[in-house]
């Protein structure tokens, strides 16, 4: 085994022979770290590897069937549940509720007779029993291991033979077959390979815990998400309420599917009516509107909040949470050009309530009534619904699925929509009972809403 110095980015996994202070591939800073790794020779390669080539025909095929581990909003995001021999990151802050899900859905498996072995490099056995006492998670069959070897975990998954496997955290995690400490790239990497040859040749469910800095600094679940099956990370401030868990990546079904759940004294608890839940504290005056995002199946209502104030200093900013920040400055500049609002002395606010981000054009249209309200001081109706995508030169552009978002909005009680009038246009079907408003510009969308100049 040829054993060779590189330096490797603990961001994105790049590799340089020499340091450097930024990492040329990610442009993130200080993220070179020194690591030893060790290069098998070709022969001691191919001595390890077995092929499978198999003719297309004699594969043959599974149905691909899921087990619902009972927590809906979790099997939401897996795509309709548990796929056996998935290997599958939780990422996300620390202290968002990544060990608190997992242990929850580790009890709801273990009641239905699964085995499953748990294993905790960041936590003593006591403090995953007081835990688990918390969320009401008794079960003979959950195993706990509190180590950070993986040769504990081998020796464990001998004894036990579970049928799922956790390991929280892929961070704290080490293999003594690789050289470099515990949580760089070359240890991720490792212990993520070792797992994943588990999941596919043993047969074995596999949840991986992964940490996730904004400073880059420690090595983080960038580097595994290829590997893995899937990805689903938690979003949203961990001082707020709610959780949103998002699919990133799922091989085995839907990666926009979002799962939402509230924070509370027993666990995570599934949110059913997500649009009920984000619109129940909604703001009073101007500055806001609803609009509603198809997060996988579901529309999902959501109020978008504007605020504006006077600049005083050098260029106005545009500050979003939950909202792309170069997109508002768009909107802003199509505000500005085409329906001939000054926003050139406005500091300008976007933010969408709840913790959501939203990621969807189709909130474009709501995002600028939102804006256009509060420059103007004038409210929005409190029973429109805004959907659409906006244009360069402030045309509004169809969106997908609009029967849906319609369904959604009647279910909770609005009873006028916004709408690009392209979308009316091709609607096919029976008429929905609340009533449309086609709209083909900006300035169109603003004089419905009675934002306009001539309203
Ligand atoms: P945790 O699952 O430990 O986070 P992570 O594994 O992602 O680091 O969650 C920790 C937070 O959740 C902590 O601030 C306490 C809170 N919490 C509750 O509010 N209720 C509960 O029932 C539990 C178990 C945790
Ligand atoms: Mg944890």
């Amino acid at each position: 085994m040829k054993k060779r110095r590189l330096f490797i980015c603990q961001s994105c996994g790049h590799q340089e022979a020499k340091w450097l202070g930024q990492c040329p591939a990610c442009k993130e800073w200080t993220t070179l770290v020194e690591e030893v790794v060790a290069k098998p020779t070709k022969s001691q390669r191919l001595a390890k590897v077995t092929t499978n080539v198999q003719s297309l025909t004699e594969i043959g095929f599974e149905s691909g069937e899921r087990t619902k581990i009972g927590i809906p909003e979790l099997d939401r995001v897996l795509g309709g549940g548990l796929v056996s021999g998935a290997l599958t990151l939780v990422g996300g802050d620390p202290g968002i509720g990544k060990s608190t899900l997992l242990l929850q859905a580790m009890g709801a498996l273990a009641s239905q007779g699964k085995k499953i072995l748990y294993m905790s490099a960041e936590e003593s056995l006591q403090q995953i029993k007081v835990r688990a006492n918390r969320l009401e998670v008794f079960s003979e069959n959950l195993f706990l291991l509190a180590d950070t070897n993986l040769d504990a975990l081998e020796i464990a998954r001998r004894e036990v033979s579970p049928d799922v496997i956790v390991v929280d955290s892929i961070q704290t995690v080490g293999s003594s077959a690789v050289d470099s400490s515990i949580g760089s790239v070359s240890q991720i990497r490792a212990v993520t390979q070792h797992l994943m040859d588990l999941a596919k040749g043993k047969n074995i469910t596999t949840f991986v815990v992964g940490h996730v800095t904004k400073e880059g600094t420690i090595a983080g679940p960038k580097v595994m998400e290829h590997m893995v099956d899937t990805v689903l990370y938690f979003e949203g401030e961990r001082t707020g309420a709610y959780r949103i868990l998002r699919a990133h990546k799922n091989r085995f079904g839907s990666a926009q599917e979002i799962g939402v759940f509230e924070m509370h004294g027993g666990g995570l608890r599934p949110v059913s009516n997500p649009s009920e839940v984000f619109l129940s504290q909604r703001a009073q005056g101007p500055g806001a509107a609803v609009v509603t995002s198809l997060e996988g199946s579901r529309p999902i209502l959501l109020e978008v909040q504007g605020l504006a104030t006077s600049s005083l200093y050098g260029s106005p900013r545009r500050t979003t949470i939950g909202f792309d920040q170069q997109r508002v400055a768009m909107l802003c500049a199509v505000l500005d050009a085409r329906a001939g609002f000054e926003l050139s002395g406005y500091d300008i606010y976007v933010n969408v309530a709840g913790g959501v981000r939203l990621t969807e054009p189709a909130a474009d249209l709501g995002v600028m009534l939102a804006l256009a309200s509060a420059v103007r001081g004038l409210e929005v109706p409190t029973d429109f619904v805004v959907v659409g995508e906006v244009g360069l030169s402030g045309e509004v552009r169809g969106v997908s699925q609009l029967p849906a978002r319609i369904l959604e909005a009647e279910a909770l009680g609005f009873s006028r929509c916004i709408v690009p009038q392209v979308d009316l246009d091709r609607w096919t079907g029976a008429a929905p009972s609340l009533p449309l408003h086609g709209v083909k510009t900006v300035s169109e969308a603003l004089e419905e809403a009675g934002l306009g100049f001539n309203s």
